[in-house]
């Protein structure tokens, strides 16, 4: 049995009360050693199948081996992480386990990624927005008098979606404090290996009330595997266990993700990261020499932010040399905006030509 210490029940009382009490699915007993006639499997493997993977039985729920991956990579407890499709569905699971339809709120903090606010109207929430201010720093002022009784997730990314920037720690550290026992913190890092900041992960054991989202759909280069990590109280982590579909991650997808997590993919994954941040800065200091890009904002990800004279002009200009880029235009607080993913030199290279930047 767990027991419930004080942090736990003041995150369990921010929790949806039908969810505290709900009794999971019990899927079926994941057994290796044992032959499966207990899960309406056929015994045979499909035709298709290359060696060994296993496709006519479900996957192990939480995958041991990778979740004990995970646990090392991102130095944390098993019992701390909870592995889903991709942060997406992080996302998605702490909305639902938290937020009552009609009822509960959230805070955003625009322009930052989408799938915060879709996921809350998707629950029925309300989205309450704290813009991002000058240089789009946090506005944790505004962010901590916006914590009214309803306002039960809190989400900030950092790096920023799409701007780039990291979020200043002591405005983070603020809205942490203020939000002890009144609201849980989310803070969505899938771009932090590109950045010199350090995870808030270190922060765990201080703030009972915050959750860190990791991806390897960024630097570790697997959006297509679809592997996402909650990391949180314990509490927090059996509160999503409760409501994540039994069978969320598929043996080939935990196979991929294990294999890179391994020490010698890690050391090309570093070394990849590295050639993306070296090409991030030619490509900035070639772009602010475009007749096209009025400001080229500093970035800690894989992605740079635009300001355009005309997006639409820029967005034909690259896709006449095949390049898409995503039009930002029009959203609140970019305005004329472009965001370039970091490709590879010779994409980069297509990028400068593209936009005439001057020698
Ligand atoms: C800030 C941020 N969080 C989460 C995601 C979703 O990532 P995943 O592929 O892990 O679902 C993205 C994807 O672009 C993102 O930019």
């Amino acid at each position: 049995m767990n027991t419930v210490t004080v942090d736990d029940a003041v995150v369990l009382a921010l929790a949806r009360p039908d969810i505290v009490a709900l009794a999971p699915y019990e899927h079926a007993l994941y057994a290796p050693t044992l032959e499966r006639l207990h899960a309406n499997e056929l015994p045979w493997p499909p035709l298709s199948e290359d060696s060994g993977s296993a496709l006519h039985r479900y996957p192990e729920p939480q995958p041991a081996a990778l979740v004990a991956a995970l646990a090392a990579q991102y130095g944390v407890s098993t019992e701390q992480l909870l592995i889903g499709r991709g942060s997406d569905e992080g996302i998605d699971l702490l909305t639902r386990a938290f937020c009552r339809a009609g009822v509960d709120a959230v805070i955003t903090c625009p322009p930052t990624f989408g799938m915060y606010a879709v996921a809350a109207r998707i629950q029925g929430a309300e989205v309450i927005s704290v813009p991002l201010v000058e240089r789009y720093a946090l506005d944790d002022a505004g962010v901590i008098a916006a914590l009214s009784r309803s306002v039960k997730l809190v989400w900030l990314c950092s790096p920023n979606n799409p701007t780039g920037n990291s979020l200043d720690a002591a405005a983070v550290r603020r809205v942490l404090e203020a939000a002890r026992g009144r609201a849980l913190v989310v803070i969505d890092e899938a771009y932090i290996e590109f950045s010199k900041c350090s995870s808030w992960i270190k922060s765990l054991p201080e703030y009972p009330h915050l959750v860190i989202l990791r991806t390897l759909s960024k630097a570790q280069g697997l959006a297509g595997a679809r592997i996402g990590t909650v990391i949180a109280s314990p509490t927090v982590i059996r509160l999503l266990r409760k409501i994540i579909p039994p069978y969320a991650i598929a043996r080939p997808t935990s196979f991929a993700a294990e294999q890179a997590l391994q020490e010698h993919h890690r050391a090309i994954a570093n070394e990849r990261i590295e050639r993306i941040c070296a090409e991030r800065e030619r490509l900035r200091n070639a772009l602010i020499r475009s007749p096209w890009v009025k400001r080229v904002y500093p970035s800690d990800a894989n992605f740079l932010l635009l300001s355009t004279t005309n997006a639409r002009r820029v967005l034909e200009r690259l896709q006449a040399v095949s390049l898409l880029a995503r039009d930002f235009s029009g959203k609140p607080g970019l305005d004329e905006a472009v965001r370039l993913t970091v490709g590879t030199p010779e994409q980069n290279n297509r990028v400068i030509e593209a936009l005439e930047c001057s020698p």
